[in-house]
């Protein structure tokens, strides 16, 4: 009785602050299979290539590989997938079928690889300017592009494959030649660069709830994408491993590259190589053999959003957006934690506190707001509460081995989980959205516990059992087989769920009409990057964790997870006024923008502070607003191109050595550099800004003030100072009229910044859509290049075939480093004259010039000439 009072007072405790109980039995490598396999590779059989197996199918190279007394065989594979930069080996044990589910959804085809010679010890195939030979004995890969070589597969002879009762494990070595720095391997609150593990555990790809977290840390956290890049001035390679188990990867740092060694707990080996050549290209391929699914997201989700654990009512919710309001600061969403639910279940509502769900909704609707709720995989077991008994009922649990549905400890008290990974499940979990069984129109949601978090499961990490079962269309899979991609399952059904949701009353010839769902997720794998925003978990109110959130982000950015942010003045503990404000200015540069903190702290939404913080809140919020058409074009050319959003200095200058550990700045687009102040007390601050004598870039926080791209500049800092550069040669698109909402925002004019370059020219794009509905999917929307030279502004469409009617004209152009002396302007070749309006005028020190008052219609190509 005392015991379990006890262990019920913990629950409530880490519930309500979120704080996991310290978990003491974190597992080390040595507490899994990485002991051995790390440290007696010798222990297993060594493989060689049986040359005369060796054959080309279907566009890929397959042979055997025999231990030595070739009482062991397994089936290799290598082909080029889709494009000759990319490399795809696949072995397999051959008495082991794969079965179920495929975690590979976006595989593009193979192409056609050319057989080059054949020797008694070696395969060599090409395809464009890629070559790859493959060496019998030891059996090893390397990987040739444009003739260097980039990557050896197997250089250290160190590939297990071990399939058995005891235990299925695979391992494999990867060597970079000439690599000089490693990134990737997210997510962990440490700087970008990987670090030689010799000395420490390897990184540990496994999704576990750490709850508070520090920084400077390897260990993982709620999330993990088995993505890395190799780079180097000359060349960036890198690799994706396909496995959904626990992986663990030690990296080594040498004179004449890097290596890395992989470790997995799963039957089958499949690992993607990107040959680069360069930075960006390798990020483009990691995120183009997962495939596209989706748009753009809602607009609205690239605002500002609200959180804390949690608001308690339906008053205090429409109290924060009329606060919000009175004190004209933007704002999109109000969060709730799981107290809004009846008792911690999901899919009800608490009749005390949210007794008219669909009232509260319709209020929020009204004034452009949205609510945002938190649901988990976690059903309690309460007899009586309908998901729980139609669950169980129908099997729809995820099971002990003995065929029972497990039960694990969650904030409701006791739960069981849904199967996600199940067709029939997913489809229940879908219906559960419907209108007619959640009042949940005007909602979204935040997913939550999807590691899978078991409350109180110390010994397992506070996460499921690894021999728990996935009944998966009837065959059982080891939940050790698919652990970390639980989340992004969640994720893909929960976006099902609300698309389901949005259909409601749409016929089915104008599906298109129905909204994109918005899905913010905690946990993820890699494949949830088009379905969700995430975040970097539950941090901490302290500079270490506002200057970590950057590296994380980025490290998100490089391996494909486009949406990500950290919570805005840290999750846990108080943040001083100077933090609070360095982070709203800093965190309105990153993807996902939303302030959240813990229940035991005092209320911090921005209205709650007096008049000179406020208002800096809300010029670091104007300034997100601002921008946001250069965000929605940044995602939609991420969805189309594959790039990044949020880059690394060395995504763009991948040749300057020197930005390879900066991880303190980053690129948004190719076009704004930012450094935001993450310290306390700075007055004088460095900014490292790259691409030579021959870039400008223009801080905008400081009057277009132009410096040349040659490193280190250092500017003087006070409060108000946000370090942020639009580059010479860009120009951007901005909606500069302060709004409340993205809503207001809709129909507001976009202003052209229009940055020069040292041969005054520019150019930008932009792309606009009704940013709520899937009908660029029916070629609604516009895709416009503006591109800037002899004192000309032209634009075109970029993608003919598309069109949309509802675009907001461009009425105002700012050149930044103007020609000197302009008086006329021409649209058209027809000069405009006093009478139609415009106005020309420059800034003091001459340092911009304005044309305003124009009316120029997005959807009609326009030549703007200023003389
Ligand atoms: C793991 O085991 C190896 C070999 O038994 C040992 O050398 C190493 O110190 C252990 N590591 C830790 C962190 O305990
Ligand atoms: C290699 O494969 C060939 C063809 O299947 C087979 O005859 C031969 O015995 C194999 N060699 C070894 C060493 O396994
Ligand atoms: C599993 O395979 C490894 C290596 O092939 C072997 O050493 C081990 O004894 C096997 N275990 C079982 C239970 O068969
Ligand atoms: C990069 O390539 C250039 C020219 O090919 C060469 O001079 C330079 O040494 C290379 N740098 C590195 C780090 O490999
Ligand atoms: C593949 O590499 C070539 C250089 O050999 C490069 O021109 C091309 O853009 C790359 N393609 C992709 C999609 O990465
Ligand atoms: C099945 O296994 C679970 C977890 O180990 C245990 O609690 C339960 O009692 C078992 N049920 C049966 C029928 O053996
Ligand atoms: C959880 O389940 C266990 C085992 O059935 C039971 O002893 C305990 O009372 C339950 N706890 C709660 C909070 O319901
Ligand atoms: C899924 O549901 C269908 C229809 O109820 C049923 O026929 C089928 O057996 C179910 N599949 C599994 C694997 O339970
Ligand atoms: C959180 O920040 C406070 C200072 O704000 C510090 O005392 C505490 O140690 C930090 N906790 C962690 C886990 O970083
Ligand atoms: C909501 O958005 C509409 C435009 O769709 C705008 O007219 C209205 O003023 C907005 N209301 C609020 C309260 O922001
Ligand atoms: C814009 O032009 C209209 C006439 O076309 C004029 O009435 C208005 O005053 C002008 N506004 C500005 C800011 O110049």
């Amino acid at each position: 009785m005392f015991e379990f009072t006890i262990r019920k007072v913990t629950f409530t405790f880490c519930f309500l602050s979120l704080l996991l109980c310290n978990v003491r039995s974190w597992k080390t490598c040595n507490d899994t299979f990485c002991g051995t396999l790390r440290k007696s590779p010798e222990g297993y059989p060594r493989y060689t290539l049986n040359i005369s197996t060796v054959q080309i199918v279907k566009d890929s190279l397959t042979g055997k590989l025999t231990n030595h007394d070739g009482s062991h065989t397994l089936q290799l594979s290598y082909s080029y997938i889709g494009l000759p930069n990319i490399t795809r080996l696949e072995i397999s044990d051959e008495s082991k079928k794969p079965q179920g589910v495929s975690f590979l959804p976006g595989t593009t085809g193979k192409n056609q690889l050319r057989f080059l010679r054949q020797t008694a010890s070696s395969v060599t195939i090409e395809n464009g300017n890629a070559r790859s030979i493959i060496y019998s004995d030891p059996f090893k890969i390397e990987n040739y592009f444009n003739n260097k070589l980039v990557s050896v597969i197997n250089k250290n002879d160190r590939m297990v494959v071990q399939v058995n009762s005891s235990g299925d494990v695979v391992a494999l070595d990867v060597s970079f030649p000439g690599a000089v720095q490693v990134y990737g391997l997210p997510l962990r609150a440490d700087n970008l660069p990987l670090r030689t593990t010799s000395n420490s555990d390897p990184y540990r790809l496994f999704n576990v709830n750490r709850g508070q977290y520090k920084v400077k840390s390897i260990d993982s956290l709620h999330s993990s994408v088995a993505s890395l890049f190799a780079h180097s001035q000359n060349q960036t390679s890198g690799l994706f491993w396909n496995s959904p188990a626990q992986i663990w990867v030690d990296i080594a740092h040498g004179t004449n590259g890097i290596d890395t060694f992989f470790m997995a707990e799963t039957y089958s080996l499949q690992v993607t190589f990107f040959h680069g050549p360069t930075m960006e290209e390798a990020v483009k391929q990691n995120s183009f053999i997962k495939g596209n699914f989706n748009g753009p997201p809602v607009y609205f989700s690239l605002g500002y959003h609200q959180s804390r654990n949690s608001y308690a009512s339906e008053n205090e919710v429409l109290d924060v957006v009329n606060q919000f309001d009175a004190n004209n600061l933007p704002l999109e969403s109000v969060w709730l934690d799981t107290n809004y639910m009846d008792q911690g279940k999901c899919f009800t509502w608490n009749s005390i506190n949210f007794p008219n769900p669909t009232a509260l909704q319709d209020q929020l609707a009204k004034k452009n707001r949205t609510l945002i709720i938190t649901i988990g995989p976690d059903i309690k077991t309460e007899n009586g509460y309908f998901v729980h008994d139609q669950a169980s009922a129908k099997r729809f649990y995820v099971q002990n081995p003995n065929g029972s549905d497990y039960v694990g400890g969650c904030s409701a008290g006791n739960c069981s989980y849904l199967n996600h990974f199940d067709y029939n499940t997913s489809e229940y979990y879908v219906s559960l959205f419907s209108l007619a069984t959640f009042k949940a129109k005007n909602l979204h949601v935040l997913l939550e516990s999807t590691e899978p978090t078991v409350l109180g499961n110390e010994q397992q990490e506070n996460t499921f059992p690894p021999e728990l079962i996935h009944n998966i269309e009837g065959l059982p899979h080891a939940h050790r087989e698919l652990h970390n991609v639980y989340s992004d399952y969640d994720v893909l059904v929960t976006h099902n769920g609300l698309f389901a949701r949005n259909l409601n009353g749409i016929p089915p010839s104008e599906v298109f009409k129905a909204e994109r769902p918005f899905v913010t997720t905690r946990s993820h794998s890699a494949y949830a990057m088009n379905y969700a925003s995430t975040f970097t978990g539950n941090n901490n109110a302290s500079w270490d964790h506002l200057q970590i959130s950057f590296p994380m982000c980025l490290s998100e950015s490089l391996v494909g997870i486009r949406s990500c942010g950290a919570n805005v003045g840290g999750f846990s503990g108080i943040p001083s006024d100077e933090l609070y404000q360095r982070w709203y200015q800093a965190g309105a540069w990153l993807p996902f923008y939303r302030a959240h903190f813990a229940a035991d702290v005092p209320r911090r939404e921005p209205y709650m502070y007096v008049e000179s913080i406020k208002t800096r809140v809300r010029k670091a919020l104007q300034q997100r607003y601002a921008h946001l058409p250069v965000w929605y074009t940044l995602y939609w050319e991420s969805v189309y191109t594959f790039s990044a959003i949020i880059r690394p200095l060395f995504y763009n200058y991948p040749n300057d050595a020197a930005t390879f550990t900066i991880d303190q700045q980053i690129l948004v687009g190719a076009n704004i550099l930012v450094a935001p102040v993450m310290k306390p007390g700075v007055i004088m601050t460095s900014v490292y800004l790259p691409g030579g004598e021959s870039e400008i870039w223009y801080n905008i926080n400081d009057n277009y003030k132009a410096f040349r791209g040659t490193g280190l500049k250092v500017l003087n800092i006070n409060m108000d100072s946000v370090p942020v550069f639009y580059r010479g040669g860009s120009i951007i698109a901005r909606k500069d009229t302060p709004r409340l909402t993205t809503q207001a925002a809709v129909n507001d004019p976009y202003t052209l910044y229009i940055c020069l370059d040292i041969n005054n020219k520019a150019e930008g794009t932009l792309y606009v859509d009704d940013y709520k509905t899937h009908s660029y999917l029916n070629l609604e929307y516009l895709y416009i290049g503006f591109v800037f030279e002899d004192n000309s502004l032209t634009s075109f469409k970029l993608i003919e075939s598309a069109d949309y009617d509802g675009a907001a004209p461009i009425t105002d152009i700012v050149v930044v480093n103007p020609p000197a002396n302009i008086l006329k302007v021409y649209l058209n070749e027809e000069r405009l004259d006093s009478q139609s309006g415009i106005s020309v005028s420059y800034s003091e020190n001459g340092n911009f010039m304005k044309v305003r008052n124009l009316s120029l219609n997005l959807r009609e190509s326009f030549k703007l000439t200023l003389l």
